[in-house]
């Protein structure tokens, strides 16, 4: 039952130009794509700006695309996001909603989402990034928390429950891959909603690493102890970012060292009972949203720009 994954880059943010959607327009990608994973995940298209986009009407087109290529290629999808504080449409950001309203709409929305790939998504990142850095609650820039308050996770897991019961529910975010403020924070947050019956299903860790600070080595032991709570857990959005030298390649030994990277996070996963779901954040450079965000780093990924295989390819290949 493992999977392992890679985003798909189906257009957005980072890359509106030059490309147009690679997921369409580049056939050597998708073969990849097809050939090396067993999950895939939608980079953007799942994301409020893509999927609906204005209040009263939603675009599954490429989610539609996206999801019935990983069935032809018998692959599990894994939904993301739902209520998340970033990437929504000025619409929503901007509508002036009421309390009562920005409840429905929340509500309309995962019923409509989920339910329309109801059984064909595995797992979905219901909450996406809920906590700051400190473990504080992101109650000023998440929409949803700051207008109705924390007891809006909760709904939130409870309606893409009753649209898809079969799809394993997650709370999903970045820096919770080792044991601190942040990841006790869900690991609090968890006990809480299961002592209310909640249907929360996983945790997971994104995974957004960088060679300039240290492997997260609490990594399998902060999943076990979600494990030990009855939760599945997974590894979301891994990718492994360096700072680039002047040239613009990275060295040698900061491709071994990334390869390293790579083999620790998939075997700490390995050695989790219930982490069953591996997933890198895009498998090639040359989609990577990495150097957009993190201006002089880059390389993240696990092939270069022609998809020819880094040595962290073959890390991940012999760990499995
Ligand atoms: C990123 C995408 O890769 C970019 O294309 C987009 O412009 C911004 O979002 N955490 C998440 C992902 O949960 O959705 C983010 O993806 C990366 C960080």
């Amino acid at each position: 039952g493992f999977v392992i994954g890679s985003a798909v880059a189906g257009g957005g943010h980072h890359l509106e130009q030059p490309y147009p959607d690679p997921f369409t327009s580049d056939r050597p990608y998708r073969k990849q794509l097809a050939r090396e994973f067993s999950s895939v995940s939608p980079e953007n298209q799942m994301k409020w700006e893509y999927i609906h986009p204005e209040r009263d009407r939603y675009d599954f087109a490429m989610a539609d695309r996206i999801v019935a290529f990983a069935e032809r290629n018998r692959q599990a999808v894994r939904g993301h996001t739902l209520l998340w504080h970033s990437q929504n449409p000025a619409w929503l950001e901007e509508g002036g909603f009421s309390p009562a309203e920005l409840r429905e709409i929340l509500r309309e929305h995962i019923t409509t989402v989920v339910g329309r790939y109801a059984g064909r998504v595995q797992q979905w990142d219901v909450a996406n990034e809920v906590f700051d850095d400190t473990g504080a609650l992101r109650t000023r820039d998440n929409i949803w928390l700051r207008e109705l308050g924390p007891g809006i996770i909760a709904d939130a897991f409870r309606w893409a429950h009753e649209a898809d019961p079969s799809a394993e529910l997650f709370l999903n975010d970045y820096n919770v891959e080792d044991i601190g403020a942040k990841s006790d924070a869900y690991y609090a947050l968890v006990q809480d909603l299961l002592a209310q019956g909640v249907p929360v299903h996983g945790f997971s860790a994104q995974a957004h690493l960088s060679t300039e600070y240290p492997f997260p080595s609490g990594l399998e032991d902060n999943l076990r102890r979600f494990a030990e709570l009855g939760l599945a857990t997974a590894i979301t959005e891994l990718d492994v970012r360096m700072n680039l030298p002047e040239s613009g390649v990275p060295t040698r030994a900061q491709l071994a060292e990334q390869a390293r990277y790579y083999r620790q996070a998939l075997t700490a996963c390995l050695n989790v009972t219930g982490c069953d779901s591996f997933t890198i954040w895009g498998f090639t450079d040359k989609y990577s949203w990495v150097p957009v965000f993190f201006s002089g780093q880059g390389a993240a990924t696990v092939m270069w720009d022609d998809f020819t295989r880094k040595p962290a390819y073959h890390a991940l290949r012999s760990a499995l």
